[in-house]
């Protein structure tokens, strides 16, 4: 399946990485996905196109952001939301009416789904949780990359391992420019003895038992 952009924005923008990717979702088919980091919410819409292929109905979509900037979270480092292609934000801002870095505008792009998603608007430290891990089949790890939120999120996320499933994290090695990304996935995978994949160069870090 071929990766679209749905006129936003989204982390997987290099050629060829977002059909990298839902291929290695297609190979694990999971039922139920949880994504930490929307952002835009384009990864959201492909992955329910392609659980939608396989699955028809019968499929889960969890999508976790912080969705705004505000006192609490600017530790955070979010992607700049504002398009250097003029219509882009003329297209958001006159015709949809709506920040495309918002629970309502992803809510808005994924509308085709609505029955099968579940959006929560937050932080990770906090809320993941609160989260039933262990309905969750594959979580695409995408979220803040402080050192801290890396390691609470995947503490979190171990009772998907212990499940037999996945948790795939982006931006495994960015070497000088976030090296704790790196430093919180190893130092987790061998707290728990786990097997790790790096894929796409040093780029995904795919975690299993
Ligand atoms: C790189 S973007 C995600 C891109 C998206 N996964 C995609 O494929 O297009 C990172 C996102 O993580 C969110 N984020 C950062 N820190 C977070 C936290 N502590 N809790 C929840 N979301 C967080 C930001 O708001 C931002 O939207």
């Amino acid at each position: 399946m071929k990766y679209k952009k749905y006129f936003r924005k989204t982390s997987l923008k290099q050629d060829g990485v977002g059909d990298y990717f839902l291929n290695i979702v297609k190979e694990k088919s999971p039922k139920t996905f949880l994504e930490v980091g929307v952002f835009h919410g384009v990864t959201a819409r492909n992955i329910c196109e392609l659980l939608y292929k396989i699955h028809k109905n019968d499929f889960k979509y969890i999508g976790l952001d912080l969705f705004e900037i505000n006192d609490e979270n600017k530790s955070e480092v979010i992607p700049n939301t504002f398009f250097s292609n003029p219509l882009k934000n003329i297209y958001f801002k006159f015709f949809k009416n709506l920040n495309p870095y918002s629970k309502e505008a992803v809510e808005d792009l994924l509308k085709k789904y609505k029955n099968n998603i579940t959006l929560i608007k937050g932080n990770s430290n906090l809320l993941l949780k609160k989260i039933d891990m262990s309905k969750i089949d594959f979580v695409f790890l995408d979220g803040g990359h402080a050192y801290e939120t890396v390691k609470n999120d995947l503490e979190c996320c171990l009772e998907v391992i212990n499940s037999n499933g996945t948790i795939l994290c982006d931006d495994y090695d960015l070497g000088a420019q976030a090296p704790q990304v790196k430093k919180a996935i190893d130092e987790f995978i061998q707290k728990y003895k786990l097997k790790c994949e790096i894929l796409w160069n040093t780029r995904f870090a795919k975690i299993e038992k």
